[in-house]
């Protein structure tokens, strides 16, 4: 389980981002910080830079410039495949579900970078949903059952810090309800989240902070529970 001793300490802190794919300028110096155990979301209109922000953090983008410091180690300028050893596992919104492979033979693809990470067993008491599924082929799993498999898998990798992007894209209201209840679970047992949410009623039954992202800027920090009464700011930013 992820160490809950400094509670308080940012886990991770971004400064000044700047991100590119090849010559298009993406994020233009996004800065952020989540605090250990804290779940904070990304809102923000199609193409704001949400998903952009997140793959920065994995190192996935062409070019970035400015800082990511995670645990207070810099990211920027680190090899990609030592940034999940580090304790973050992000959950793409394609959700990359082996289609071929049974939900078992998925759940256990990624590797284990760190001690800590939640056993098959804690794993299905989370989603039972995947035990009773665990023979079945991936292509055979509902939109739910594979959004839920998709964050099983990084739980068990050791990953204290997980990035999810739009997990409730195309489910049905009662499988939102689902993993909103399982992300909770996962905020109670000390996993810290940063979640990319279009759908911010759902984002604010489970989030601490929102930041709303525009044109590759973070352009406010909403606290969960000022929602409310910055319903209108929002519904001007996000044109909803
Ligand atoms: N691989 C890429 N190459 C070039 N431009 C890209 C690439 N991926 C994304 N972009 C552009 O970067 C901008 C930000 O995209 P991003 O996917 O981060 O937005 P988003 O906030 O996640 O949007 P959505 O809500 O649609 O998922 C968009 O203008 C997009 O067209
Ligand atoms: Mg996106």
């Amino acid at each position: 389980m992820p160490d809950r001793a400094d509670t308080a300490a940012t886990m991770l802190e971004v400064r000044d981002l700047h991100a590119f794919y090849g010559e298009s300028h993406i994020l233009h110096g996004v800065s952020l910080e989540v605090r250990r155990g804290e779940v904070v979301t990304l809102l923000g209109r199609n193409g704001a830079g949400k998903t952009t922000t997140l793959r920065a953090i994995m190192g996935m983008v062409g070019r970035r410039t400015g800082s990511i410091r995670f645990a207070g180690t810099e990211l920027v300028g680190m090899a990609p495949h030592r940034v999940p050893r580090l304790g973050i596992g992000y959950v793409p919104e394609e959700r990359g579900i082996f289609a071929s492979l049974s939900t078992a033979e998925n759940l256990m693809l990624p590797p284990v970078v760190r001690e800590g990470g939640m056993s098959v067993e804690q794993i299905h008491t989370l989603f039972p949903n995947l035990r009773e599924r665990g023979a079945t082929q991936g292509t055979r799993l509902s939109g739910g059952e594979q959004q839920m498999l998709a964050i099983a898998r990084i739980l068990r990798t050791g990953a204290e810090l997980i990035l999810l992007d739009e997990p409730t894209e195309g489910l049905a209201p009662v499988i939102i309800d689902q993993i909103g209840v399982a992300v909770r679970r996962l905020k109670d047992r000390g996993f810290t989240i940063v979640l990319v949410e279009q759908n911010f009623r759902f984002a604010a039954t489970i989030a601490d902070r929102h930041y709303v992202m525009e044109e590759g800027h973070v352009v406010d920090m909403i606290p969960n529970d000022r929602l409310d009464a910055s319903m209108d700011r929002l519904h001007a930013r996000l044109g909803v």
